[in-house]
């Protein structure tokens, strides 16, 4: 139909008004419940809290109101309440149920108080709080999998649905790992859903609609059952399968709700058949799978099905799962030796290779993966250690097929296929690289002027891609892949800075709880199945409480002190125990791990040649000692924990000063120790010495870093911390120096190698020496990224206030270094998004500085005048410098 030219011209007027309305007054979006969820189903608690952001142009909140409703009717209204708070906002009305669906929209006035409308609706629905919740039973296929390899059980039921249906959710999770088709296709997108906890305490379970796949008629569920960690190899048990249980098994429920408001569940029962012949012969996430497309499932039996749901908490799962994020093609092919082709994707990665190939009856290609190739062409797998990181593929037919395994994955970034059919000519579209990771939203970027400097971000970016596959892991290739608390701890801030990982940390911190001993140690991995493994070593299980409160001061989630206060209590409890006079002088440890060239003391201790760095452990015992006591005692300041506070606070302290006085002459000088970069630096960045001497023992810091030709001589303890300590103490162009520096051992120097991601040690590979030595060589390791913290919050300038947590007030502190002409961070923080971004345009520097609504920041200008402290907008200033 034409529109006359009237009712044009009124359509725009009112388009106009529209548009003139929405700008005075734009209601606030980005609702998220929890730790950043937005809209889940299977939320994990009967106590959401509510998040949302204030659309641009406003400074602040005034007062806001929540309404939260379950479909018409209103369960909480919280009238409008005089208050800036517009994250993480607790819910007031009664503790919702489990299966409670609601729906919640928030309004606020702004710094004028003018209202700005009720924002749209968000959903929200919780998942199965409480075992009693579970009809189903526990099933895996009767018969005994082979002992030798990690089998995978089919498992399956058919069912009626009679009427149409109005709402069907799945509820599931598993001891190992599963998967999940309706009627043929995939439930969801997610993979190892049900994730890596300490099983023995806590499964979590996932919740899917699959209310649109259902059919009126018969319908069939069929389930896959992989080892997975639960059932498979895992870290120091990797000659015994079954480190937390021989019990493999699904535990699923369907609820179906039909439009007439009747209701069934089809749960996992003894109607159920199983079998563990299948194509999928076994799965296993460090020796990878072998499918074997002959074998369709056969031998169907019922299952075994036990009603005992044990022990362990079911709850569900607090955070986004593992999913495929993107993807990788090939650039280069090359053939090394006739018939084995090697696939170069470009980067270092994790996750696996999906392929699309020619294959004939009956033979079987292999592929197999590495991070690295050798001067020959062929893959570098000794790294793997003892994990075979092997995936193979029988044809049935002859013909192209496609395919992608499902209960593993591999660190690599070349493909080597062999046993291809004769006479093919391979095609970049055989290979796709496939990236699996928890699937946490991206919130930092960092850009300078310096290529090489944006490869460092890159790297980083990549190796937390790599190490954050449910949990915070040492590396993804080799037979560790564990959640090493030491490398955790180190890099958490960078983390929080490259995504929104709140959720995740806070999940694993609750394993570690799970973990902890009664005598308050802190296992070195978590979590841990090996329960006679405990190194006591600090650096490492203080992860306990420098992750509750680096994910604190980066969220303003008080809960992370709340929850993790007692696991913190009782390690401060363990060191106090330790102690002789303050000190720690029989403690043992993994020391400041992997310090470039260590004088590799032979000791009881040290049987590993030097790995574990020259700075003595009692030092660096005491050392994490104070600051552990210290994060107690600033966290029961937090919490309104007065008493607590104090007391902590005066176990610091005294920590502290039993340092000084053993450690420092009274002239900065370390004495009774060797001297070494970390034990400077550790002194200086936990304020274990008095400020006065911070100075001098800075100097004595750079006569270090100077003997070592203006090197940096730290591990995985000191370095962390090496440039903001040299920073803070007056030399922040030693610490620029450090990290634009280009021989061994730099950060540089590894991308001068190739690197594409953070290593384990800064030689892993030289181009004149080739590779390191192969027991242990992760070419995908995020520790030494912790120098991200101090690009983000120093090189651009963007850094968290701990008094006023989550961004709520931030610095913007750039350093405007010699050796760049500019840089810049962005962060999507709670509130929005904020930037600091500094350019030198002649001979002065153009700043631009981006404050989140609600928000406020202090700048401190590089020419030192007055430190300004701004509201919400866009910025601008120049300085001189
Ligand atoms: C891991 C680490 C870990 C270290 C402790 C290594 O095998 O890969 O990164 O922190 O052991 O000793």
């Amino acid at each position: 139909m034409k529109q006359s030219l009237a009712s044009k011209w009124l359509a725009g007027i009112a388009a106009l008004a529209l548009s003139t309305q929405v700008a005075l007054a734009v209601p606030a979006t980005a609702l998220t419940v929890g730790d950043g969820l937005v809209e889940p189903l299977g939320y994990p608690g009967p106590i959401p809290t509510f998040s949302w952001k204030l659309p641009e142009g406003v400074k602040r909140q005034r007062a806001c109101q929540i309404e939260v409703r379950e479909v018409e009717k209103i369960l909480w209204d919280s009238g409008w309440i005089e208050s800036d708070q517009s994250t993480l906002f607790p819910y007031g009305g009664a503790p919702l149920r489990s299966r409670q669906r609601v729906q919640w929209r928030v309004r606020f006035r702004d710094e004028n108080d003018q209202d700005h409308g009720w924002s749209s609706f968000a959903q929200l629905e919780v998942g199965l709080l409480s075992a009693d919740d579970w009809k189903a039973r526990w099933i895996r296929p009767a018969e005994a999998p082979d002992p030798s390899r990690e089998s995978v059980g089919y498992l399956r039921r058919t069912f009626l649905v009679p009427k149409t249906v109005a709402r069907a959710r799945l509820y599931a999770t598993a001891r190992g790992l599963f998967d999940f088709q309706l009627n043929g296709v995939r439930v969801c997108r997610d993979h190892f859903a049900n994730g890596l906890t300490s099983y023995h305490k806590r499964l979590d379970t996932l919740t899917y609609d699959v209310t649109a796949q259902l059919t009126v008629g018969q319908n069939t569920l069929e389930g896959l059952l992989g080892a997975g960690w639960y059932g498979g190899r895992y870290p120091f048990r990797t000659k015994e399968l079954g480190p937390f249980g021989k019990d493999t098994g699904l535990l699923v429920q369907l609820e179906i709700t039909y439009a007439d408001g009747s209701s069934d569940i089809i749960a996992s029962d003894s109607q159920w058949e199983g079998t563990y012949t299948g194509p999928i012969v076994s799965s296993s996430i460090y020796d990878g799978e072998d499918f074997d497309a002959r074998r369709q499932p056969a031998n169907w039996r019922p299952v075994a099905a036990s009603a005992d749901l044990g022990t362990a908490a079911l709850t569900p799962k607090p955070f986004a799962p593992v999913r495929q994020l993107r993807i990788l093609a090939p650039q280069k092919i090359t053939e090394p030796q006739p018939g084995r082709y090697v696939f170069d994707v470009g980067q270092n990665m994790v996750g696996w290779a999906r392929l699309q190939i020619p294959v004939a009856k009956d033979q079987t290609v292999t592929i197999r993966f590495a991070e690295m190739l050798k001067d020959d062409g062929m893959l570098y797998t000794e790294n793997y250690r003892t994990a075979k990181s092997t995936d193979t593929y029988t044809a049935a037919r002859t013909g192209e097929i496609t395919w992608e395994p499902c209960f593993t994955f591999h660190g690599f970034r070349y493909v080597e296929l062999s046993g291809l059919p004769a006479g093919v000519q391979p095609q970049k579209e055989w290979v796709t690289g496939v990236v699996l990771q928890s699937d946490l939203p991206r919130t930092g970027t960092f850009v300078s002027s310096h290529a090489k400097l944006n490869q460092l971000q890159s790297n980083i970016a990549w190796g937390w891609l790599g190490n954050s596959l449910d949990i915070p892991t040492d590396c993804p290739q080799r037979d560790e892949r564990a959640g090493w608390t030491g490398d955790a701890q180190a890099f958490c801030a960078t983390a929080m800075f490259n995504t929104e990982a709140h959720a995740f940390w806070k999940s694993w911190l609750g394993s570690m709880r799970d973990d902890q001993d009664a005598d308050g140690v802190i296992p070195e991995i978590i979590p841990i199945a090996d329960q006679k493994r405990r190194e006591r070593s600090p650096g490492w299980m203080d992860a306990a409480t420098i992750i509750p409160w680096d994910v604190y001061v980066r969220t303003g989630d008080v809960s992370l002190l709340a929850d993790n206060f007692e696991m913190m209590e009782k390690l401060v409890g363990w060191y106090r125990g330790q102690s002789v006079g303050g000190l720690l002088p029989n403690i043992k440890g993994f020391g400041d791990w992997l310090q470039p060239y260590p004088r590799g003391r032979d000791t009881p201790e040290d049987r590993q040649g030097g790995r574990r760095g020259d700075t003595p452990l009692p030092l660096l015992g005491a050392a994490f000692y104070a600051r552990s006591a210290q994060i107690l005692a600033d966290s029961a300041r937090v919490l309104g924990r007065a008493a607590d506070a104090e007391r902590y606070g005066e176990e610091a302290a005294a920590v502290r000063a039993a340092f000084t006085r053993e450690y420092f002459d009274g002239d900065g000088r370390l004495r009774h120790t060797p001297e070494t970069q970390t034990a400077y630096v550790l002194a200086i960045a936990f304020d274990l010495i008095p400020s006065s001497m911070k100075a001098r023992a800075g100097e004595n810091l750079v006569r270090l870093v100077n003997e070592a030709g203006g090197h940096l001589g730290t591990g995985f303890l000191g370095t962390p911390f090496l440039a903001p300590v040299l920073d803070q103490t007056g030399h922040a162009d030693v610490a620029a120096a450090l990290l634009f520096q280009d021989s061994y051992p730099s950060w540089f120097y590894s991308i001068d190698q190739g690197a594409t991601t953070m290593w384990e040690r800064w030689n892993s590979y030289t181009r004149d020496k080739g590779f390191g030595d192969a027991n242990m060589n992760s070419f995908n390791h995020y520790a030494y990224g912790a120098i991200g913290q101090w690009m983000y919050e120093r090189v651009a300038g963007l850094a968290p206030d701990p008094g006023h947590p989550g961004y709520k007030h931030f610095f913007v502190r750039p350093l405007i270094v010699r050796q760049l002409d500019s840089a810049r961070a962005d962060l999507e923080t709670p509130y929005g998004k904020a930037s600091s971004a500094w350019k030198k345009q002649g001979g002065k520097v153009a700043l631009e500085v981006v404050v989140p609504p609600n928000t406020t920041a202090t700048i401190e200008f590089p020419d030192g005048r007055p430190a300004l402290t701004v509201e919400a907008g866009v910025h601008h200033f120049d300085s001189s410098f």
